[in-house]
């Protein structure tokens, strides 16, 4: 598929539901696809779709070691409901000790230097191993979450990766999330009912007040325009530009 073709794929993408787009990702890419579930209400909703197009479905968690309790009651809780295990991943031993005697526990705070070593350590690295075994996975993405997400295509050529990226959920709002989790009965994060809307490591998230920027609370001491950890490329037109790759990827 070129690029005209990944086009095309988006333009008819758009028109489908959420449950649909898993559908094709599934059909697609069979057991090469993989969920990346952080256990929030996007991601949750995800999973609850996906499991329903193939029980079978593979979702991974990246455990930074720094998640809130609630995080992983999450965890246990959709295992049980679903039937299901998720495929964790840890940041690797050697450079997580090196990291923090070097720099100290919570070296995230001084600089977004060391905020960005300590993302890449506990959920870039281990990310590229997820998904080193992939050729396609999806994310909870949407694209009224920040201004680093307005661009957000369905589908999209991920190309440091060198997979297929869905984002099934672009183009809905955190009320059809929300509507949907009630809706269905999903199991979600109780920090949601305490002001948190989006959620990360404990020590860079806080809850929020009504009617503040849904991702405010996360590394609230940095400008919205570095607010990415790095697990997604931020700008989907430099990814559009990756154009041989998406040849040789689709082709
Ligand atoms: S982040 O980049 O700022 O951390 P965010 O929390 O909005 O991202 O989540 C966006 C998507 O990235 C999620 O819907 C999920 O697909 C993926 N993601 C984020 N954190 C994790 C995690 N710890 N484990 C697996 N996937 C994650
Ligand atoms: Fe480290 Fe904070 Fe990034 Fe988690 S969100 S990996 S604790 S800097």
């Amino acid at each position: 598929m070129d690029t005209t073709s990944l086009e095309n794929k988006n333009t008819e993408l758009e028109a489908k539901q959420a449950h649909e787009i898993l559908a094709d990702a599934v059909d697609t890419y069979g057991d090469k696809l993989v969920l990346a579930s952080s256990l929030g209400a996007e991601d949750q909703v995800l999973t609850h779709l996906l499991l329903k197009v193939n029980p079978k479905a593979r979702i991974f968690v990246l455990d930074t070691g720094r998640l809130h309790p609630e995080t992983y009651d999450v965890i246990a809780e959709t295992e049980k409901k679903y039937g299901m295990k998720y495929e964790i991943y840890t940041p690797q031993t050697q450079d997580l000790e090196t990291l923090v005697r070097t720099k100290g526990i919570n070296s995230f705070y001084d600089s977004i230097e060391n905020r960005k070593e300590c993302c890449f350590i506990r959920k870039v690295e281990p990310l590229n191993r997820a998904l080193s075994s992939a050729d396609a996975w999806i994310t909870g993405i949407r694209r009224s979450q920040a201004v680093t997400r307005a661009n957000t295509p369905i589908l999209e050529w991920d190309a440091g990766h060198d997979i297929a990226k869905y984002n099934p959920l672009a183009k809905w709002s955190e009320d059809d999330v929300w509507t949907f989790i009630k809706d269905e009965h999903i199991p979600y994060n109780a920090l949601h009912d305490n002001g948190f809307p989006s959620i990360g490591c404990a020590p860079c998230t806080r809850a929020v007040e009504p009617g503040e920027d849904i991702r405010s609370g996360r590394w609230w001491w940095e400008s919205p325009e570095s607010k990415e950890c790095g697990l997604h490329v931020v700008d989907g037109k430099l990814v559009r530009k990756e154009k041989q790759k998406e040849k040789e990827a689709f082709e």
